[in-house]
């Protein structure tokens, strides 16, 4: 089969081609020199690099306002690499006591066995974290909104705080993605996304995003290529796809997600609801500075019944599918004490405010009515 683009003439495909390739062929020694020596554009293996990782790379670099972007085979590929190339046995890191379960584990469990300790800290209590970062910590780790209860984090100045200490600043900005906010304008010096949610969009892609300033780029590449956290080409060229209506759907599922939560309180049943842009929430201000647009589409809210109200729910709102991610076009739901906090104690959840009644939306963008009915009929 040939492999010359030759056959197309003048023609170029107004889609991107997918690039199903795990290799390259070049034409002699030289040629293989000059791409690995960054002398020619080229791509040789596509763990190191393939056309449409780079493509979603670049677009992305362009709405996180960053000097360099690198796509991942998920959120959690992101986080590691930005680790493994960035810290050395010994270092100290401060990261939020309200981060995803996973990044929790990984910087908890996982890093120490290479040598890293994490203390982990409240990151709306800045004396706390300026203390933690003294003296020198290699790298503050944020989420700009936490999960479930959607805790916003002042970015502008936990990044004075990591600055004053020579520190790096990451912040995942999943829950919040570009639209709403760009962590690296708010002096964060690296970002990372989980792909797999609203930015790719559609819950059939998994892939992670880091996007920076400065000269991080060659290291992260080289912890990528080597510890083998790379991309696979479908997944990037789906998320491409996705791209195009991010902004769009961004939108449509914040406004439904602000409509949702006014509507609820007061519902049959329901007894407290928790989003952003509700003047109740408690970083309802910090939230009128951070995001921009809206308050993005995750939502929660509690039932009084508990875990037993919840599965009724589940069972009568069967056309809000119980499914423990995020960032879908349709409605989904999850049970934080059940999934993403399961193995916490129930003191533990207790103090984070994770009852067992509690359910979180990701909602979508169909019309809001259509959500609406769907909630009557869990609530019924
Ligand atoms: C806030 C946050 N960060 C990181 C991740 C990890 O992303 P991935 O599942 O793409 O590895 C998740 C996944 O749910 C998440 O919610």
């Amino acid at each position: 089969m040939s492999t010359d683009p030759s056959p197309l003439g003048k023609s170029v495909p107004l889609v991107p081609p997918l690039y199903q390739s795990s290799v390259y062929t070049l034409p002699d020694l030289d040629a293989l020199d000059q791409i690995s020596d960054g002398v020619e554009p080229g791509f040789i293996y596509a763990r190191d690099a393939h056309p449409n990782a780079r493509r979603l790379a670049d677009i992305l670099a362009g709405w996180e306002a960053a000097d360099w972007a690198i796509v991942t085979s998920s959120g959690m590929a992101a986080i590691s690499a930005i680790l493994l190339a960035t810290c050395q046995q010994g270092d100290r890191i401060v990261a939020s006591n309200r981060l995803y379960g996973r990044t929790t584990q990984l910087l908890g469990q996982e890093s120490p066995r290479f040598g890293l300790s994490t203390v982990f800290v409240d990151p709306g209590d800045l004396p706390a974290i300026e203390a933690a970062l003294k003296p020198g910590a290699r790298l503050l780790f944020v989420e700009t909104m936490s999960n479930p209860l959607l805790r916003l984090a002042d970015l502008a100045a936990l990044a004075a705080l990591a600055r004053a200490s020579g520190s790096l600043f990451v912040v995942d900005n999943t829950f919040a993605t570009p639209i709403l906010t760009r962590p690296l304008q708010l002096g964060a010096d690296v970002v990372m996304e989980s792909l797999t949610k609203m930015i790719g969009g559609h819950s059939d892609v998994t892939l992670g995003l880091l996007a920076g300033r400065g000269e991080l780029l060659p290291q992260v590449t080289a912890a990528s290529s080597i510890w083998g956290l790379s991309a696979n080409p479908f997944d990037c060229w789906l998320a491409e796809r996705g791209l195009a209506t991010l902004p769009l759907r961004m939108q449509a599922a914040s406004d439904n997600a602000l409509s949702l939560a006014l509507w609820l309180e007061g519902q049959k049943g329901v007894s407290r609801v928790v989003y952003p842009g509700r003047t109740d929430h408690a970083d309802h201000q910090l939230a009128g500075s951070l995001l921009q647009g809206g308050y993005g589409n995750m939502l929660c809210f509690d039932l009084a019944g508990g875990r037993d109200a919840v599965n009724r729910f589940l069972r009568l709102a069967s056309g809000i599918p119980f499914s423990p991610s995020l960032g879908n076009t349709t409605t989904t739901l999850s049970h934080p004490a059940s999934t993403s906090h399961r193995y916490l104690s129930p003191a533990e959840r207790k103090r984070q405010g994770i009852s067992d009644g509690l359910i979180r939306l990701s909602v979508g963008i169909e019309p809001l009515d259509v959500i609406q009915a769907e909630i009557r009929k869990g609530l019924a």
